[in-house]
């Protein structure tokens, strides 16, 4: 099922998707839209950003189980200030979301195999744009080495095998014809050039 109104940045680590939301908070009309990431800022977000971080260690399979936990309460939950997304998208908000269940199809398939994530995921409905940014792993996780701390998964060998698996999953909903529409974006551009294309795409659903 397609939830309308809903609009998707996905990429690896460094791929610039949280600088793109800044810039379409800056919008005149930014009262029109409903930001959102993933995690969210529930208790369940909070746990995984602690994993993330590398302060909680996990069996892979229990991330995969929370990130689907978290998932849920985004999408129908009032848990954090980011979540509800069915609700404002019903009530006519663009909800933007930084991340969704690609990057569980794609991060946790790389730790635990895809079997479990794809199941932990097949319900959810998926957005009506996904815009999904391409990068060299070189590239983006300069940028991310840049920024100073890291995170658990922000290792070279790590990010490029979740950027292969993105490929094939992006290239796996291609096939299908779900009705979702799928944007790639050349991550590498400079990110005026980047938020523009953003910005040819959004303006149709506005
Ligand atoms: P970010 O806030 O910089 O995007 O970092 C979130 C991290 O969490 C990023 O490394 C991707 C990872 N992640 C997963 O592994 N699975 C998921 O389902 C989600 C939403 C994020």
């Amino acid at each position: 099922m397609i939830l309308k109104n809903f609009i998707v940045f996905e990429g690896i680590d460094g791929a610039g998707t949280s600088t793109q939301i800044k810039i379409l908070q800056k919008r005149k009309d930014a009262e029109r839209f409903f930001f959102t990431t993933e995690p969210t800022d529930s208790e369940t977000g909070k746990f995984l950003r602690k994993m993330l971080k590398g302060d909680v260690e996990l069996d892979p399979r229990t991330s995969a189980f929370l990130f689907a936990a978290d998932r849920n309460e985004h999408l129908y939950g009032k848990g954090g200030t980011n979540c509800g997304v069915i609700e404002q998208a019903q009530k006519g908000k663009i909800v933007v979301s930084d991340r969704y269940l690609f990057s569980s199809l794609t991060y946790q398939s790389v730790t635990c195999g895809d079997e479990l994530p794809r199941r932990l995921n097949e319900s959810f409905p998926l957005p009506e744009i996904l815009f999904f940014f391409d990068i060299n792993p070189e590239i983006s996780l300069k940028r991310v080495l840049g920024r100073g701390e890291t995170e658990i998964y922000e290792k070279l060998d790590f990010q490029k095998a979740t950027a292969e698996r993105y490929r094939a999953v992006i290239d796996e909903y291609e096939k299908m014809n779900t009705g979702m529409k799928i944007v790639h974006l050349d991550a590498s551009q400079p990110v005026e050039k980047v938020a523009d294309l953003i910005n040819q795409h959004i303006l149709p659903i506005l």
